[in-house]
């Protein structure tokens, strides 16, 4: 969770110089209503990654006015077979409503408990701070859903990303300790990602 507002708005200045934790305000005699808007879920998705999946983030980088307001939506999309990878948010917890097809939602605690379950639409699902989590579309239509986080910079990583596309590399050593298999394994999980930018 973010600190709390000091003031009933900050819009983000995002050319600003200034390097502080978040952005500084824009001043207020340049704000417009415009500000707290924003139409990115008006587009449909562009790309699909590497695993069948579309985020389109409105964070406070492409929505200026959550700047200080401690909030920020994602809208996912998924194709059939499509997994949002096991990821974590390292600033946020999440709240998501699916709005449609059939999604497999797991979570895992710092206890190593994993809970889940299989959603449609209507359904909320939440993840606490931190914690490893996925969601696979298991479904034979896209799946769609949207996610609010109590962050206006909730933060990604992507557990197979982070720890076999890092840059630079982890060295094999340490991931075939990590994983219990021989380094040519871990060798043949990082070729998978090596086009993945
Ligand atoms: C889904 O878990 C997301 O973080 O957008
Ligand atoms: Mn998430």
């Amino acid at each position: 969770a973010d600190p709390s507002p000091l003031q009933d708005f900050c819009v983000a200045d995002l050319d600003s110089s200034l390097y502080i934790n978040g952005f500084p305000c824009k001043n207020p005699d340049n704000v417009s209503s415009q500000d707290f808007f924003a139409n990115g879920f008006q587009q449909s998705p562009g790309e699909f990654n590497i695993f069948d999946v579309n985020v389109t983030r409105q964070d406070v980088h492409r929505f200026p006015g959550l700047n200080t307001l401690g909030l920020s939506m994602n809208r996912v999309v998924l194709k059939p077979g499509g997994l949002n990878a096991p990821h974590v948010h390292p600033l946020a917890s999440e709240l998501a409503l699916v709005m449609d097809g059939k999604i497999f939602v797991g979570w895992v605690t710092t206890g190593n408990v994993f809970y889940w379950k299989i959603l449609t639409s209507g359904e909320l699902f939440v993840i606490p701070p931190g914690l490893v989590h996925f969601q696979l579309n298991i479904g034979h239509e896209n799946a769609r859903f949207f996610a609010s986080f109590n962050s206006q910079n909730p933060g990604i990583q992507f557990a197979p990303l982070a720890l076999f596309n890092s840059t630079p590399s982890i060295p094999d050593l340490v991931l075939s300790k990590a994983f219990q298999v021989n380094q040519s394994i871990i060798e043949l999980i990082k070729s998978r990602f090596a086009t993945v930018s």
